[in-house]
């Protein structure tokens, strides 16, 4: 049954020009129909390069949005309307741009995490992938990082000669995971390499033999001599690879990583958006798009 939806949703998607694009923590029979899967930072590349007339964002809306901002002329679709980022909501517009008043001398570095509206305010963008990178290259040493205290806490630790400002922002699936979860982990798999995604606490981060994005972590995994591996970001990474690596073992680092929001698109929704009865079209205003785009563009320059 599965399968027969699977194959519905190729055809319709080929018939009507359509590009899915799908967050590597989809369900994998999400995955499997999709055009392009991956982290923020490649999913953002995809968005810019594909030249369908639709495009169908499997992951949440600030994805959905950033594929708007870069391909303003195409008809982009989020395909669960519930799908939110609970990070990219925590901060807004008009407290960033009172935070901005105190320091006016810092550069805004906002993670991909956040809303268009927000990005229209702030310098440049970054993703997980590229933050250590395109922080160090920016030419000033103050640096206000928003929304995750925890990623900027990671790259402020990579880079000690900037001079970088957090706020109490993060993202609540890998912030909850604590280092005795390490602890326990360990204990369970002793000849298991720890690999950890940069939005846990240092205190984890501290802990581990890799830290890295989504797709750093499928590639360290991947690309590994080792057998074992505790994997320290939502619960589907651990089963991807596993699928992909079956002479390897992959054991979540808690069985609380667990992103309800990325978890909320199924394959019956993309069924539907590609046949047009579901899914939300992500509407943005000319300045908007423009505004956000300066910080998105500065982090492909950068980067
Ligand atoms: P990356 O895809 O950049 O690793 O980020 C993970 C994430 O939390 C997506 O929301
Ligand atoms: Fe947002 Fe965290 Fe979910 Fe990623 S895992 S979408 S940062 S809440």
């Amino acid at each position: 049954m599965i399968r027969n939806i699977q194959d519905e949703i190729i055809r319709l998607k080929k018939e009507k020009n359509i590009c899915i694009l799908a967050h590597s923590y989809q369900a994998a029979e999400i995955l499997e129909v999709a055009d392009y899967t991956g982290d923020s930072f490649q999913l953002s590349l995809m968005a810019q390069k594909t030249d369908a007339s639709t495009v169908i964002m499997c992951g949440v809306r600030f994805m959905a949005e950033t594929v708007k901002i870069l391909s303003p002329k195409k008809k982009v679709i989020l395909a669960n309307p519930y799908a939110g980022c609970p990070m990219a909501e925590q901060m807004d517009k008009e407290l960033i741009s009172a935070v901005k008043e105190k320091y006016p001398d810092y550069t805004v570095v906002a993670y991909i995490n956040t809303t268009a509206e927000l990005k229209t305010i702030c310098d440049v963008c970054v993703t997980s992938s590229s933050a250590v990178n395109i922080v160090n290259k920016i030419d000033n040493k103050n640096i206000l990082f928003i929304p995750d205290c925890n990623l900027g806490a990671y790259v402020a630790k990579q880079i000690p000669d900037k001079n970088i400002k957090l706020l109490q922002g993060g993202c609540p699936t890998h912030a909850k995971i604590t280092e005795e979860e390490v602890y326990k982990a360990r204990k369970l798999h002793p000849d298991a390499l720890l690999l950890v995604h940069p939005e846990c606490r240092a205190k984890v981060t501290e802990e581990a033999d890799y830290v890295g994005s989504t797709s750093g972590i499928m590639d360290f995994a991947e690309k590994s001599d080792k057998k074992e591996f505790i994997i320290g970001t939502e619960i589907s990474i651990a089963e991807h690879l596993q699928y992909k690596c079956p002479d390897k073992n992959f054991y979540p680092l808690s069985i609380d990583l667990v992103c309800n929001n990325m978890k909320c698109t199924t394959l019956m929704d993309v069924y539907n958006s590609v046949r047009g009865t579901a899914g939300e079209e992500i509407i943005l205003d000319e300045k908007t798009i423009s505004d956000a785009k300066k910080c998105i563009d500065k982090m492909i320059e950068l980067g």
